[in-house]
């Protein structure tokens, strides 16, 4: 039998996961494990990087992403689930990368600028807040994607510099050790448009106007009563325009099936649907898309035993298949 073709892809564990993240990233992740061996990580290592000295809810956080992850339908039968930090064959390969790799092409990443942002400035002190951990972020990256030797990496347009350095990475260490040992990894660019959040911009935990995965129903519908309409409409029998309504429409559009969009179109554009019954309706259609992944996340936090074991097991899968490659790595480059 042919081999299926391998992924990778992770997060950093930044906590509870939002209609963002599972329309964005999470849908796609769920039908990806059917055609390809999927390896899905939470990246607790690159957490590090800029949050080094804020670690209170690493813990807690890496467990929330993951347990996102099971409610949104990523199944630990189909995909490698695991913890970076519990794979350490991929600190070992982030060493040998990090001798290989030019020291102008890690300051060259265009992303350093904004990760630099995020490093938490003490408050005497403004000077530039690069690490050399920092630094070595697409190093890292690079790791964790030659690990497993994939074929593809889906991800978001905000990784793609990365992924080309790692791919530049894996061409310079086949070349330098003579071997045809590493993949060249290629982007698998989602198609999903970003989710907006409810104020309009993009959906971000830190711009507060996210809505959660593990939300409950009721304060999914109070945050959805607050989603911007169409801004130009004043009273509830003038004609309104789905293609103005920012926010509410594309949350129908994301929620709701051709049919329902359609009755909201009409009837919005006839005046016959009021703004405020509009998003009251659709908080109904939301909590109900919904409810089969919140049941899952609350069997999963009603059992978080089976959850560590999930990510235990996931990253002793992982270290199987990453040790194999470990051994050709070390052999490649002639350690003893
Ligand atoms: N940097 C990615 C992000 O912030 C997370 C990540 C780390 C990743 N290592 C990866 C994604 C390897 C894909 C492959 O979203």
């Amino acid at each position: 039998m042919e081999q299926r073709k391998r992924i990778v892809s992770g997060m950093r564990p930044t906590g509870k996961l939002h209609l963002g993240h599972y329309l964005g990233v999470l849908t796609n992740w769920v039908k990806l494990q059917n055609e390809y061996d999927c390896f899905f990580f939470v990246a607790d290592w690159h957490a590090l990087t800029t949050k080094f000295d804020k670690t209170e809810d690493l813990k807690q956080n890496t467990i929330d992403v993951v347990l996102d992850w099971l409610a949104a339908g990523i199944n630990p039968e189909k995909a490698v689930i695991y913890a970076q930090s519990h794979v350490p064959e991929i600190a070992e390969l982030h060493i040998y990368l990090s001798m290989i790799t030019p020291q102008n092409w890690v300051e060259r990443d265009p992303t350093l600028k904004d990760l630099a942002k995020m490093v938490r400035n003490s408050e005497e002190d403004n000077k530039p807040n690069v690490s050399y951990g920092l630094l070595g972020y697409p190093v890292l990256m690079a790791a964790d994607i030659m690990m497993f030797n994939v074929d593809y990496v889906p991800v978001g347009i905000d990784q793609v510099a990365h992924i080309e350095i790692a791919r530049d990475i894996a061409r310079r260490f086949n070349h330098i050790y003579n071997v045809e040992l590493f993949k060249e990894a290629v982007p698998k660019l989602t198609q999903i448009p970003l989710v907006k959040g409810l104020d309009g911009q993009k959906m971000g935990k830190s711009f507060h106007n996210d809505i959660k995965i593990s939300d409950d129903e009721q304060t999914t519908a109070k945050k959805i009563m607050q989603a911007i309409t169409d801004r130009s409409r004043a009273r509830k029998d003038d004609p309104g325009h789905p293609d103005k309504c920012e926010v509410a429409f594309s949350y129908w559009e994301a929620f709701g099936d051709s049919e329902i969009i359609e009755t909201v179109k009409s009837e919005c554009i006839a005046g016959k649907r009021g703004c405020v019954d509009c998003k009251r309706q659709l908080a109904c259609a939301v909590n109900e898309k919904l409810r089969p992944l919140r049941e899952r996340r609350k069997y999963y936090e009603n059992h978080l035993d089976e959850v560590h074991k999930i990510i235990k097991e996931g990253s002793e899968k992982a270290r199987v298949e990453a040790g194999k490659l470990l051994a050709q790595v070390r052999d490649a480059v002639r350690m003893y």
